[in-house]
This record gives C-alpha cells, structure tokens and sequence, in this order.
C-alpha cells in the first residue's frame, strides 16, 4: 500500500509513468490552467544540455563532483536530486545533489534573448499538449541580471515566447516576477522599480527561494510598492520549513500594509492548525498546491490528508507543478493526477479544483469565462 514512509525514487518514477499512461484520464484531456511553475524550473535535462552545446560549455549540474559527459549522465543526475532535509539527514553529500544546487545551476545556461526565448517556448509547447490554456509562470529576475544578463535580453526573450504562444498554440499569460527572500530586501526594491519598464507583461510579484529564516515580512516594504502600483501579490510558503505556521500567518494576514497577499504558493501547513484554516477560508484567499514537489520530504498519506483538510474547509486550492523538470519531470497533469489518486477525489471533485484555478488566476474576465465554457464542455462530452 502506498503508504506512511516518504516513497522510494524508484517508487515516484514508477507512479509517474504509471499516471502518465492513461492518456483517456480526463485530467489529460481536460483544458486547464497553471498559476505555479517556475520558468526556470521548467530546464530539462534535454535542453540544458542543448544550450551547453550551443554554447560550447560543459552541462555542469549542481557541483563539479557531479561528472556529465552525457545527456544520460544529465538525465540520471536530475532523477537523483534530493532534498535539503534528505541532506540533513546525513547522506554522504559529494555525489548528492539538492533542489536548489540543481535549479539554480540551470541559469548560468540562460544568457542571450534567444535562451530565454527557447527555454519558454519549450515550456509553452509542452504546456500546449497538456491542454493548458492559461498559465502564469514566475520568474527570478535576479539570478540572472546578477550575472550581467539584461533585463532587456531577459524580457525580450519571454515577451516573444509569450506572443508566439497565444498565436501559435492557443495559450495566454502573464508573468510573475518573484524575487528571491534569500537575498537583501534592498535588491528586491531595486529589481521591481527596473521592471516597471516591462509592466504590460507582469500581473504579479512573487517571493520564492529559501525559505529558513527569511520571514515574508523582511519584503513589506516592495510588497507594500507593488499593492500600491496595483500588482497581484503572492509568496510561498514552502511546506515544513522551520517557522512556518509564523510565515503563514504574515502571508495570510499581515503583509502589505497589514491585510495580507492575495495568493498563497504551498502553504500546505495550513491544514496543521484550525485556526489557520479558518483566517485562509474566510479571508477567501487561493492557494497552489504542488504535491508531487513534496514528496521528496512528506509521506504519501500525510500530503493527501492535508490537501483533504484544505479542500473541505472549502480553501479555493489549484493544484500546479512548481519547477516540474526538477521534480521527477511531474508536469501540471501528473500533479492532478497524483492528487485524485492520493485524496481518493472523483471526476467531479477534480473538475472542481481546474475550476478553481481558472477563478484564482489573474487573468482577464473574457479569458476566465472562455475556458470555464470549454470546461464545461469537455466535462459533458
Ligand atoms: N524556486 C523554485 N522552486 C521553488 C520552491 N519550491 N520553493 C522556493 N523557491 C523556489
Ligand atoms: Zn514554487
């Protein structure tokens, strides 16, 4: 029985698969939206290593104990990243590598204008064939104009992306641009007045990154900017890390001027405590819930008993993938799939979570309205 420990890497590939296969699963078919995915969590082994060609570059990953002469050396290297608490646990770390360490080593192969094009257009293709219709993927400015990229190569790159998508396969989107906790307030500042130059493309400011001992309050203040200047606001509030009942709290209720944000990303320790629940429930706020990202760290049972929880107390939950090619290359479908097969959910209860991120998503009334319609129609065919 899957079951009460943390499952095995054999376990999550062989349940991706599994899920996968059953392409008549109306969650392949069903056309959907996804509110949390990292544009750069989106770099899989493929394309990395085809930008490192084209670049002329090694496919570094992680560290350089981690040898890649092979696009299957990078394909086994992404399949074995681990958790940082699997690292705290004890596990010899010189051929591990973390979350983190894989995610961000990723950026140094994102450079020109036609990087960032390729890297979105390979999410939108793919995003295409999952019948998304809408998607709002973040972005992290910041690890990239730090290493001299422009903001104008980077914008241009996903503005064109952006267009190529809505005209060619059906999707439209907007950005949210996150900024990185783990890094001084005062660039956050920096990084959002730069973007005001790319304002038409942004719906929303998101903070992501490590979360231990960077509580969301420390970003008040561009937060309390971009309310003003009329941004949606989000942040994440990645499950289990230390304080984070705390960090919940100032997301749900404090933050921006002391009403709260408007989006939750995880948060799923929400469903630790009734009273949690309750300030998120009744404050009407929407959250995305990426399951399979914690299931390198949570148990099977205890992710679905939490959603379960969230879920009844009528949270409006949208289920999404986060950095999909770092979690055992699960995408948004996968992701629906595994949380109708771990909360025991019909056809009907899943609908319902689609529905809910189409309301939760920031997009325009017309673009809500038309995917609700095909919804709709997808449901009674
Ligand atoms: N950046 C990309 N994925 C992230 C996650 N799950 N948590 C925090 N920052 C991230
Ligand atoms: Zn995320």
């Amino acid at each position: 029985m899957i079951c009460a420990k943390l499952l095995t890497q054999a376990a999550r590939l062989a349940l991706r698969d599994e899920l996968g296969a059953n392409q008549s699963a109306l969650m392949h078919k069903i056309p959907k939206v996804e509110l949390h995915v990292h544009i750069e969590g989106t770099l899989t082994p493929e394309l990395r290593w085809r930008l490192a060609q084209r670049r002329g570059v090694k496919a570094r990953f992680g560290h350089d104990d981690i040898k890649i002469d092979t696009l299957q050396d990078l394909r086994t290297a992404y399949d074995n990243i681990i958790s940082s608490a699997q690292l705290c646990a004890g596990l010899p770390s010189e051929h591990l590598v973390t979350f983190f360490q894989a995610y961000y080593s990723g950026f140094e192969f994102l450079t020109t204008r036609q990087d960032f094009y390729d890297l979105a257009m390979d999410w939108f293709r793919r995003a295409a064939a999952m019948n998304v219709r809408y998607c709002e993927p973040f972005f992290d400015p910041q690890g990239h104009t730090s290493r001299g990229v422009t903001w104008e190569d980077m914008m241009g790159g996903f503005r064109d992306a952006q267009r190529t998508a809505a005209s060619e396969l059906n999707i439209q989107s907007r950005w949210i641009m996150c900024f990185l906790r783990d890094q001084p307030p005062e660039d956050a500042i920096k990084h959002y007045k730069a973007a005001l130059e790319y304002r038409d493309m942004i719906v929303g400011i998101g903070l992501d990154s490590n979360e231990r001992d960077r509580p969301p309050c420390l970003f008040e203040e561009v937060f309390a900017l971009a309310r003003r200047d009329g941004f949606k606001l989000t942040a994440h509030c990645d499950v289990g890390v230390k304080d984070t009942h705390t960090h919940i709290r100032q997301v749900a209720s404090t933050l921006a001027g002391g009403c709260g944000l408007d989006r939750m990303d995880h948060g799923l320790n929400v469903a630790d405590k009734t009273d949690l629940t309750a300030l998120v429930a009744q404050r009407d706020m929407s959250m995305t819930i990426c399951p399979w990202a914690y299931l390198r760290r949570e148990t099977y049972d205890s992710i679905a008993e939490r959603i379960r929880v969230l879920v009844d107390a009528g949270i409006r939950v949208s289920i999404a993938s986060d950095s999909p090619a770092y979690t055992d290359q699960s995408w948004v479908t996968h992701n629906l799939l595994l949380t109708q097969r771990m909360c025991g959910f019909t056809d009907r209860d899943m609908v319902k979570l689609v529905k809910n991120g189409v309301d939760a998503s920031w997009a325009e009334p017309n673009v809500k309205e038309a995917i609700l319609l095909e919804i709709d129609a997808v449901q009674d065919s």
